[in-house]
């Protein structure tokens, strides 16, 4: 695949510069995996190549009015699992999800899960029995992420972020998330913010539904990362319904989705100090808040490793 999967180095997306009324949701940040890298002698030069925004604006969906902007504030798990909460369920279930551009579909944990499933111990459970909005629906799912993936059945619920509450969302009940990637993670899911395109079972995304029944005022989403090992409380926001004029710097550089699935888009170049070191043709790359990985052909990736002085580790791969 000629895709790259962008993360830290190349971030560039495209916004509306509109301001109005904000909603934000908190995240949270641990410190145990950075020490890690710290003492692997990797986190300075991971910070060397920090990229501050990740904006992105939904093509062609926009009807220009100015009203609610809504924010979520992210937390940052070693800078490299953004995460922030939602509710699910009459009266609500609290979750900690990714926000994640790289797939489309919402799903947490269930009570339902299976006893040998060591993720879901460590994490929060949906418990159908106890909400009044739940609506059955049964279907099996299964999920493959790059690094992980979940088996479970959809239902239907009140699905609230951030104080935007989409009635009837379909999301997946998980009951087995095989792989170790789960277990580490500070997040009990996953929501999905890629194009309905690529959304398992043609569930509709939780962002394009809020479209739907009217409830941004734009069809706008912008995330802002921060960088900031020292800012723990404050590992980022993720704004719904437009854009936090607080959160970039003018001007906005704006370049077209190539296709709908992933958040695509054509990349020139990737720059040494002097010269392109990667994409020399051009390329497509995604911009996916759910990675910490920068993927591409395995020449260039290398020639990325080499400019920023990455050091191998675990089994000579450099992660
Ligand atoms: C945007 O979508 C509308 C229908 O929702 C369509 O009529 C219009 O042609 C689209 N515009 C572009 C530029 O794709
Ligand atoms: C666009 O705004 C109009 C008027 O505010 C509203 O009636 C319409 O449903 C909105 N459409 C979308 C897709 O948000
Ligand atoms: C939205 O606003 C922009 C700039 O304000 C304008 O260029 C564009 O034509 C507007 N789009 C619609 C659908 O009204
Ligand atoms: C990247 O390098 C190429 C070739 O040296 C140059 O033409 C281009 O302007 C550079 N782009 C940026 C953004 O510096």
């Amino acid at each position: 695949m000629a895709i790259s999967k962008v993360f830290l180095l190349f971030l560039m997306l495209c916004i509306f510069g509109i301001d109005g009324g904000i909603h934000r949701i908190s995240l949270k940040k641990t410190e145990s995996l950075r020490q890690n890298l710290n003492s692997n002698g990797l986190w300075n030069i991971y910070l060397k190549h920090r990229n501050e925004y990740i904006r992105v604006k939904i093509a062609n969906l926009s009807n220009n009015s100015t009203d609610g902007e809504i924010d979520e504030v992210l937390k940052n798990y070693m800078d490299a699992q953004y995460y922030g909460d939602i509710t699910i369920g009459s009266p609500p279930q609290k979750f900690s999800v990714l926000f994640d551009t790289g797939s489309s579909n919402l799903w947490i944990p269930s009570k339902k899960c299976s006893w040998t499933d060591v993720p879901c111990y460590f994490h929060n459970k949906y418990d159908s029995t106890s909400s009044s909005t739940y609506e059955a629906d049964g279907r099996e799912m299964e999920i493959k992420y790059g690094t992980g993936s979940m088996k479970g059945f959809i239902s239907k619920d009140k699905v609230c972020v951030s104080g935007i509450c989409v009635d009837g969302q379909e999301f997946a009940e998980a009951t087995s998330e095989p792989g170790l990637t789960f277990v580490a993670a500070k997040f009990d899911g996953i929501l999905g913010m890629g194009y309905p395109e690529i959304a398992i079972l043609n569930n509709t995304p939780v962002f394009n539904k809020m479209i739907e029944k009217n409830l941004v005022s734009e069809p706008i989403f912008a995330f802002w990362l921060n960088r900031n090992p020292d800012e723990a409380d404050k590992g980022g926001e993720i704004t719904f319904g437009g854009t936090d004029s607080n959160r970039f710097v003018e001007p906005i550089t704006y370049t077209p989705v190539t296709k709908h699935g992933y958040w695509q888009f054509a990349m020139d170049s990737i720059n040494g100090t002097s010269s392109k070191i990667a994409c020399e043709n051009g390329c497509q790359a995604i911009a996916d808040t759910g990675t910490s990985l920068i993927a591409g052909p395995k020449k260039q990736v290398e020639a990325i490793q080499n400019f920023i002085g990455a050091k191998p580790f675990m089994n000579g791969e450099v992660k």
